[in-house]
């Protein structure tokens, strides 16, 4: 049997998809008809036997590929001795030596200390807890765009779109949210009125927020993703990161960088942050951490992370499982795909480059990634009128044509494959991805 003769999702796929409609939260309904039965590397394979790339990675999260042999190993030996002890109450090794692995990687000139949990949300509203005691200080600085998560404290600081927080009342107190730089709108200005445009933003917070609605003596922190994720892989400009720590330093507020998406080695650098000059007070991670075992940190600077015994806490976190697999995913990102994330990156956003003039949706578009982590834009015209329609369309049928792709942002393609994925498997996927789009685009009568 070929991939070309089965059905996506083929008869097995379709009875889990129709018993999960049953009984699942209606709030978790997967975009995509794919049902998982294994994977290796960057390859995916259905309940039915179909096979498919993989340049999804479950959410940018299975860093070292599917079921990668020393992850693996790693998880099974540690399985034999212990499941869990709870880190509140007792020591082990396996935790200490990830928070010492953390520690040295962290994005700070000064030692660093760990907190350990097991989700991006829960890093997130760690962190926020950390800077509001540690500087004893209520507000935040949030941006439009970000996505920080779904608890209620990081739900607050999300602003991604409305269905994530309608319905579900009053936010967690004391966010504000203020305008992301993108700097691709200021592309075909001169440097001057770029770099203007760059730091419009960051002037926004103190020549708006500061002066009408809150005072910097009451902020604790801002909050930001390096490269915003679900708001459509937007890097900004370098200046506006550099115009948010001036901004912090001059009224002693703390900077928190949620790297849940970007970190881990994804761009290139263990933390996206890194590629800005910018040292942040606080770093939030997990997807990418554990290859797909649920896992987050909270790293800060030594002098900041001094809460009392009791502060914080939780059951799970630190998990010996999830931190086996984090230190071999660690080993493995700083031995080899951290430099292959960085090497086909550049690759994918060269083909990607070759491929834009022969799609009409992606010719105004933005191309906009660092390493790993990649989007594409596809619009409909000049004036960049989002083409949802035909996203949405090519998502689906990338499905049809064995490719795991992701949606970001109003009509943004995502490309955040395994940090392991080689040049021929990109390939594979890209053709697979040119024959999706086309076929939208006819569909949509722009071809
Ligand atoms: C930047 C960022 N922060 C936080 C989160 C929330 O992480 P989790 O889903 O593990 O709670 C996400 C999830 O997509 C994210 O992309």
């Amino acid at each position: 049997m070929t991939n070309e003769t089965l059905l996506r999702p083929g008869p097995r796929g379709q009875a889990i998809i129709e018993r999960d409609d049953h009984v699942m939260s209606g709030s978790i309904q997967p975009r995509y008809p794919f049902v998982m039965d294994h994977g290796l590397g960057a390859r995916v394979w259905d309940v039915d036997g179909n096979e498919y790339i993989d340049l999804a990675a479950g959410i940018a999260v299975t860093a070292t590929g599917h079921a990668h042999p020393k992850v693996v190993e790693a998880i099974t030996e540690q399985a034999k001795k212990f499941l869990h002890i709870a880190g509140t109450d007792y020591y082990y090794d396996i935790q200490v030596r990830l928070a010492e692995k953390l520690a040295r990687i962290a994005p700070f000139s000064d030692p660093a200390r760990v907190f350990l949990c097991n989700s991006g949300a829960e890093s997130v509203e760690g962190a926020v807890k950390l800077a509001r005691w540690y500087t004893g200080r209520q507000n935040v600085i949030a941006f439009y765009g970000a996505f920080h998560g779904r608890t209620m404290g990081a739900l607050a600081l999300t602003a991604s779109k409305v269905v994530q927080r309608d319905g579900f009342g009053a936010m967690v107190p004391g966010v504000y949210h203020v305008p992301y730089n993108n700097p691709y709108r200021c592309l075909h200005m001169r440097e001057e009125a770029a770099c203007h445009a760059s730091c419009i933003c960051a002037d926004f917070i103190e020549q708006v927020v500061f002066k009408k609605t809150v005072s910097p003596n009451s902020v604790a922190a801002i909050i930001l993703e390096p490269i915003q994720g679900e708001g459509g892989y937007v890097v900004p400009d370098a200046r506006f990161v550099q115009q948010l720590r001036r901004i912090c330093d001059d009224h002693g507020i703390l900077m928190i960088v949620d790297e849940v998406q970007t970190g881990i080695g994804r761009t290139g650098k263990w933390w996206a942050v890194e590629h800005f000059g910018v040292e942040p007070d606080i770093v939030c991670s997990a997807k990418g951490l554990g290859s797909g075992m649920p896992i987050g940190a909270i790293l800060s600077r030594d002098h900041i992370m001094t809460w009392p015994p009791g502060a914080h806490g939780n059951t799970f976190g630190g998990n010996p499982i999830a931190c086996a697999a984090a230190l071999a995913t660690l080993e493995l990102i700083e031995q080899e795909y951290m430099a292959n994330a960085a090497a086909q990156g550049e690759y994918l956003m060269d083909a990607l480059h070759e491929l834009q003039p022969r799609h009409p949706s992606m010719r105004h578009g933005r191309i906009q990634g660092i390493g790993l982590m990649v989007g594409v834009e596809l619009v409909k015209d000049e004036q960049r009128t989002p083409a949802k329609d035909i996203r949405n369309r090519a998502e689906r049928l990338a499905i049809d044509n064995g490719l795991l792709i992701l949606g970001a942002g109003e009509s943004v393609l995502r490309f955040c494959p395994p940090l392991m994925i080689d040049a021929e498997t990109l390939d594979e996927g890209l053709r697979r991805f040119d024959e999706s789009l086309a076929q939208a685009e006819r569909e949509a009568g722009l071809l």
